[in-house]
């Protein structure tokens, strides 16, 4: 009788997800923009991969999906309790998403977290990976000046644009867009590389500023990461625990770092119950969070954050972090929680290879494997190192002269949409 009783609940529970399932998919096919970029994609022929709409459509997408915030997965989410906002920056990396989606569900406690996957690329292929997600309550939102949009014309490249090498005599003598303002080494802006800081520097303020479920709220904790990060199976779970124990090992900390690249990073067996503590500094970006007081701090220095030629926007944060912030402190996991996978960065392109860099994704998964053991460290925490060196940051490192990207990433901080139109025109 028993035995029946619960065989009746659990087909009960199956049918009822079954419905929760269907009603969803009710709600995602009835999203029009989506609709119509599925129906495009199932006709073009594969290996035709020019886009089948307009700039314009892809703008109006954008605009529409920002809007709108959907949720999936919205039964999983608590609209008070969740304190994990796991802010994913996503470029066109279709491999290594789904192999960050897999790796996610691994993750304990992803459950009671909410994901924000941040594009600067509309694709369906990246879409359908997203929409897949059944774990997680997930949102989708789109940077809306990426070089997709604005092939031809600033935030992409004008063709009037100065190109990166030119000297400045010759530049001035073309008369190129930008032409009196290289950066401090002689260069001129390159779009792919200036749109990392931006999509960065938007996607906080659009979270901060614009998500609606959030605007009620300052008690949640961003962690920042990218498609080709891999997260510990206890990533989280450790992240509460250095967030529960950090009155005893570093009350004055403002960050927590997930990775590292230490050598010792590797060393599960001695440091996987330990933490370090450090001035933040660009070398702790890793899987890092930002709360939201340390938001509320950076956005007053909007200004020179969007002005210092600097395109990194780690190093902007590390010139504001020692010019305006006192050198705040990081809490880091000494055994590395999180690892970079991807070769496919700007930095490494020559080396850029995918099929390392999935061979390193199948050795970081055996890595966590092996050393299953010392994941979920029961004992309390105990500081590693503490650093108390200072890496005064020495010089910048330019690429971020262009009058007319400062203007874009001032906007950003701004809550209401500036007109924009203006920095279309040449400087
Ligand atoms: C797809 O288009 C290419 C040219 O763009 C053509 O060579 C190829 O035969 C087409 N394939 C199919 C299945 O239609
Ligand atoms: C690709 O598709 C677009 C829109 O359907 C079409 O205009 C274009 O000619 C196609 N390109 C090739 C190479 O077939
Ligand atoms: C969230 O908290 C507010 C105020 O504390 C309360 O009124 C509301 O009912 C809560 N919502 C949920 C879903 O628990
Ligand atoms: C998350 O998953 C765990 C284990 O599967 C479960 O015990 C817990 O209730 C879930 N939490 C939420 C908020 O769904
Ligand atoms: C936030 O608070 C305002 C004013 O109390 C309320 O009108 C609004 O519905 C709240 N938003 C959310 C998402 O809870
Ligand atoms: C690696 O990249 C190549 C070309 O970009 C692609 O054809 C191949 O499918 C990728 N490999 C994997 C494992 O996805
Ligand atoms: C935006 O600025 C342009 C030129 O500066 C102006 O012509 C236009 O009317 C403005 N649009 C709005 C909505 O303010």
């Amino acid at each position: 009788m028993a035995i029946f009783v619960i065989t009746l609940l659990k087909l009960i529970v199956l049918l009822f997800n079954d419905l929760e399932r269907y009603s969803t998919e009710q709600t995602i096919t009835s999203l029009p923009f989506d609709k119509q970029i599925q129906s495009a994609h199932s006709s073009s022929n594969a290996s035709n991969r020019t886009s089948p709409f307009s700039l314009d459509y892809y703008r109006q997408y954008v605009k529409q999906k920002n809007r709108e915030q959907y949720m999936y997965n919205k039964n999983l989410f608590s609209v008070n309790t969740t304190r994990y906002i796991l802010l994913v920056q996503v470029h066109t990396r279709v491999v290594y998403l789904r192999k960050f989606i897999e790796m996610l569900q691994e993750v304990e406690t992803i459950n009671e977290t909410l994901v924000i996957f941040s594009h600067d690329f509309i694709d369906f292929d990246i879409n359908a990976l997203v929409t897949s997600i059944t774990f997680v309550p997930v949102i989708q939102i789109f940077y809306p000046f990426s070089q997709q949009l604005y092939p031809n014309e600033f935030p992409g490249l004008d063709p009037k644009d100065c190109p990166r090498d030119i000297s400045k005599h010759k530049a001035l003598a073309v008369r190129c867009n930008n032409a009196p303002h290289p950066d401090r080494y002689g260069h001129y802006r390159e779009v792919s590389i200036v749109q990392i800081k931006h999509h960065w520097w938007w996607k906080l303020n659009y979270v901060h500023n614009s998500i609606d479920i959030l605007q009620n709220r300052s008690d949640y904790l961003l962690l920042l990461l990218e498609e080709d990060f891999y997260l510990s199976p206890d990533a989280l779970v450790f992240l509460r625990k250095m967030e529960n124990e950090k009155e005893r090992l570093c009350p004055t900390c403002s960050f927590y770092t997930l990775g590292n690249l230490e050598k010792s990073g590797k060393q599960f067996g001695r440091l996987g119950s330990k933490v370090s503590v450090a001035y933040w500094h660009a070398r702790f970006n890793l899987g890092m969070t930002i709360s939201h007081q340390v938001w509320t701090l950076l956005v007053k220095y909007a200004e020179e954050f969007c002005t210092i030629d600097e395109y990194n926007w780690d190093w902007s944060l590390v010139y504001l972090a020692q010019k305006h912030f006192h050198f705040p402190r990081v809490m880091w996991s000494s055994a590395t929680r999180v690892v970079h996978l991807g070769s496919c960065g700007t930095h490494h392109k020559k080396f850029c290879s995918n099929v390392s860099d999935i061979a390193r994704w199948k050795d970081t998964e055996t890595f966590y494997r092996t050393n299953r053991k010392y994941l979920f460290p029961t004992t309390t925490l105990s500081l590693h190192t503490k650093h108390e060196n200072k890496r005064l940051l020495k010089q910048l490192n330019g690429g971020w002269s262009d009058l007319r990207d400062r203007q874009l990433c001032l906007s950003f901080a701004f809550k209401d949409a500036k007109n924009l139109s203006s920095i279309d025109v040449e400087p």
